[in-house]
């Protein structure tokens, strides 16, 4: 992970998490429901570099809201907020994400493609899953978390 990275808890109101969502097309009708659990990624300094989201279900996790902003991607902060965020969803969860677009991503992090029908009913019921990402996202499972 780069040293410099510091994950600190938002509300899901938070204005610059928004923004940053609706201009990479990721979901937000649901951020501000309960259960879920939102950081922004900054430097050392405090300059922002993205987002992520952890949301509850059951006894599982949906990993969500992966985000960097534009300025700053492909110098591997995504890879380390996703590895900074899984430290804070607690171990003995399984994670689960949807993704449109970033398959081979996050398969880079030890998340594999599963079956629909393999998938627990409380992570399908996410309103992610259920209504706001489209039936063709890719859901992914982690089975190798990073050391
Ligand atoms: C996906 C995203 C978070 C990646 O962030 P990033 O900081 O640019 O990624 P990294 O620099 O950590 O990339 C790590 C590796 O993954 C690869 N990668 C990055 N984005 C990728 C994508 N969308 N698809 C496939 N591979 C990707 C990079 O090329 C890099 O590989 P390399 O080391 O061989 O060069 C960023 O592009 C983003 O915010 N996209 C818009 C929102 C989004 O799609 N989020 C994911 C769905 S929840």
């Amino acid at each position: 992970m780069l040293s410099g990275i510091q994950l600190s808890e938002i509300a899901g109101s938070d204005l610059d998490l928004r923004a940053t969502l609706v201009e990479a097309a990721l979901p937000t009708d649901d951020i501000e429901d309960e259960g879920r659990t939102f950081f922004r990624a900054s430097s050392n300094e405090g300059e922002i570099y993205g987002f992520s989201g952890i949301e509850r279900c059951a006894s599982d996790a949906l990993l969500r809201s992966i985000v960097v902003l534009p300025s700053h991607r492909g110098r591997g902060i995504g890879l380390d907020i996703v590895v900074a965020t899984l430290g804070r969803a607690g171990l003995g969860s399984d994670v689960y994400l949807a993704t449109t677009t970033a398959t081979a991503f996050f398969s880079r992090i030890g998340f594999v493609e599963v079956a629909r029908d393999s998938v627990p009913s409380a992570v399908l019921a996410t309103r992610q899953l259920s209504s706001i990402c489209p039936s063709s996202a890719t859901i992914m499972k982690l089975i190798k978390p990073p050391s």
